[in-house]
């Protein structure tokens, strides 16, 4: 004989309740406001696709590959992060310029400490015998226009042959970087080899991903910037040379037209691009 009893029926819609009940007495306000929406949009993803159990432990599987791909030179959480528009969806709400000020983009995963500190003028790329010469230069200034004294720039770049110091086999080497301080004209002059278009990391999880889903792992040329300046907001981000293909696709959609700059060739076969960067004031 059936026995009958009073157990409660348990829904997917019961589960997500009770977890938002036990993350609702959180103390800090922004925390509980981030735990409450991770757990709705969490729930409602997996609800969504009826994610079924070989497919959510396949989710835990590739999540703990992309730690384990993590070592100090190696940042595929990073990756992750850019390869799905995250990185760059935090960097619009978290930097929101007046018009004029320089654009930021992604950091990515390859700058380092320690760059050598070089004149005005000194070349990043004393090693890269095989790419084209260029000059970097332009000023410094602040929203209103002057130009800013003692703003330093962080560079760094890929080789000539697409790839970053760290993914050498001297990988301890420090190369195609520099820290560049602008004097009173708050003009800078760093000189490197053209910037080349180059593929992500794709020998991980994130390879795997972009593979799967039919993407590419390529990035426009472009160098990197930190440009910062006391009493100023620091602005991370790279200039892109215009006539790259990968433009309208970078794998981790970092373009913004207003870093876009056309690198001039001379009669020497040396290129030369020109870019003002404007900070703007701190706490503003
Ligand atoms: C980079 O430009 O160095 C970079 C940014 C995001 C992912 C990989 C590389
Ligand atoms: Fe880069």
């Amino acid at each position: 004989m059936a026995t009958t009893t009073n157990a409660r029926v348990t829904t997917e819609d019961d589960i997500t309740n009770e977890v938002l009940k036990r993350f609702e007495g959180t103390p800090d306000p922004r925390l509980r406001q981030i735990m409450l929406s991770l757990v709705k949009h969490l729930h409602g993803f997996v609800k969504d696709v009826q994610l079924t159990e070989p497919e959510w432990f396949e989710a835990i599987r590739f999540l703990t590959a992309t730690g384990q791909k993590c070592t100090d030179i190696r940042q595929e959480f990073i990756l992750l992060s850019d390869t799905m528009g995250v990185s760059m969806v935090v960097d619009l709400i978290s930097h929101r310029k007046p018009a004029g000020a320089t654009e930021s983009t992604v950091f990515g995963p390859f700058h380092r400490e320690g760059a050598p500190h070089m004149k005005m003028g000194d070349t990043i790329a004393p090693k890269d015998t095989k790419g084209t010469p260029t000059t970097i230069s332009g000023r410094v200034l602040d929203t209103a226009g002057n130009p800013i004294d003692g703003a330093r720039l962080d560079v760094w770049q890929a080789d000539s042959a697409g790839f970053y110091d760290s993914q050498l086999p001297n990988s301890d080497e420090l190369h195609m970087r520099g820290i560049f301080t602008t004097g009173r004209d708050g003009t800078y002059v760093v000189r490197t080899t053209r910037p080349v278009h180059y593929q992500i990391p794709n020998d991980g999880p994130v390879g795997r991903m972009l593979k799967a889903t039919n993407r590419h792992p390529w990035r426009p040329a472009h160098t990197h910037f930190v440009v910062s300046a006391p009493g100023y907001e620091p602005v991370t981000t790279h200039i892109f040379d215009s006539i790259d293909p990968y433009l309208k696709s970078d794998a981790v959609f970092g373009v913004k037209d207003s870093l876009i700059v056309d690198f001039q060739t001379n009669d020497k076969g040396e290129a030369t691009a020109g870019f003002d960067f404007v900070l703007k004031p701190a706490g503003k």
